[in-house]
């Protein structure tokens, strides 16, 4: 018999709040159920009182908040019948999907832009068994190509224009609130294409609804500098950023992301290239936490509002919840490449104990 497990992914845990029957084959790998982790460093710069929280999401099942969000896309797309499922992605959502459909048995079909994708993402596609094809252009052209085949043919489309990735990905808003015990004042996160922060705004304004938290948070996304239409207000035809899951110039879900910020009180703005790495090293040897350049956006977003005073205007005696939510989206080792770049490459020592004692100082 099939041994039950204490988490069993998040249909099973919040089927409640989910478009699900009892006729809905589930589709899971345990994701969800992710660590939400106290950040005392970062909780030390940002001072007065406040708490960070590090929401790592990089432990999903294949390493990314995408895991989900595809549950349900891939469990709908088998009640609905479908035998073959397509995506455009910058890489997560591509190891998600391809893991998924293994799982139901289902064709998965992924265009990549070329030469973009963190080498992580590509060989768990690959490894997957997905269709895998490298389009010469950006994730923007490669996503209307998508949009356009699964509009003519039997494929289901699984970005995250498909609803049911966003009804999956709420959870993850669920689950801080279950930690917390409330929602916290503010939640900081990476914005790319749009529908995580649509979704985690979506989830929490149901769990105010159902009463489950009293108050909700103020969304504060980020774009890379170089890939940030929502703050400039126009679509960047060449979006460029070295975090290249959120090298997007024309976000799928951009008015949502905009009702989020704005219905929330919250604020999307950009961090710089720099800014990203800085936050990226600092997490990895101050915290211990080790995630891909696109998630550290969420950590530099957080460091350059404390430059900016940002927390030393909130009143205190009103922010009696002073807890601040950063979504770290992927795990590091997603991007290997990029690690070993922004740090110094191993000494190479004789193997000699007197060489190594030398290297060490004993
Ligand atoms: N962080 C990571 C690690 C991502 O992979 C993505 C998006 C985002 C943040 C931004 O989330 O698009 O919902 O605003 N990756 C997509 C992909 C585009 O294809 O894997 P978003």
């Amino acid at each position: 018999m099939r041994k039950i497990q204490k988490h069993e992914g998040v249909i099973a845990k919040y089927k409640k709040y989910l478009p699900v029957t009892a006729k809905t084959p589930i589709i899971t790998l345990n994701e969800g159920n992710t660590p939400l982790i106290y950040a005392g460093y970062l909780s030390g710069i940002i001072g007065r009182g406040f708490e960070v929280y590090l929401k790592y999401e990089g432990l999903n099942p294949t390493g990314s908040f995408k895991d989900r969000g595809m549950t349900m896309a891939i469990s709908k797309a088998c009640e609905e019948r479908s035998n073959a499922v397509m995506c455009a992605s910058t890489g997560n959502t591509s190891a998600s999907a391809a893991a998924y459909a293994v799982r139901a048995g289902l064709k998965c079909i992924v265009l990549i832009p070329k030469g973009a994708i963190a080498l992580g993402k590509l060989s768990q596609a690959l490894i997957h068994g997905a269709v895998v094809l490298a389009v010469d252009g950006n994730f923007d052209a490669a996503l209307d190509l998508v949009k356009d085949i699964t509009a003519k043919y039997p494929i289901t489309l699984v970005n995250s224009l498909n609803p049911y990735r966003i009804e999956g990905q709420k959870t993850a808003s669920f689950e801080i609130c279950d930690s917390l015990g409330e929602a916290p004042e503010f939640q900081v996160m990476p914005v790319g294409n749009a529908g995580n922060i649509t979704a985690y705004w979506k989830g929490y304004k149901e769990y105010k609804k159902e009463g489950k938290i009293g108050s909700l948070p103020k969304m504060l996304g980020f774009q890379a500098k170089g890939a940030a239409p929502i703050v400039r207000g126009y679509p960047v035809i060449n979006p460029k950023t070295i975090a290249t899951a959120i090298r997007i110039g024309n976000p799928a879900s951009w008015r949502q992301a905009e009702d989020a910020r704005d219905e929330s009180g919250g604020l999307i703005d950009m961090v710089s290239d720099n800014e990203i790495i800085t936050a990226y090293k600092l997490l990895a040897a101050k915290e211990g936490v080790f995630v891909e350049p696109a998630s550290a956006a969420s950590i530099a977003g957080l460091l350059k509002l404390c430059r900016r005073g940002f927390f030393k205007k909130i009143k205190v005696a009103k922010a009696k919840n002073k807890k601040i939510v950063c979504i770290l989206t992927g795990h590091g080792l997603k991007d290997p490449d990029r690690a070993i770049e922004s740090i110094k490459e191993p000494k190479v020592v004789k193997p000699k104990l007197e060489a190594i004692l030398r290297e060490i100082g004993y």
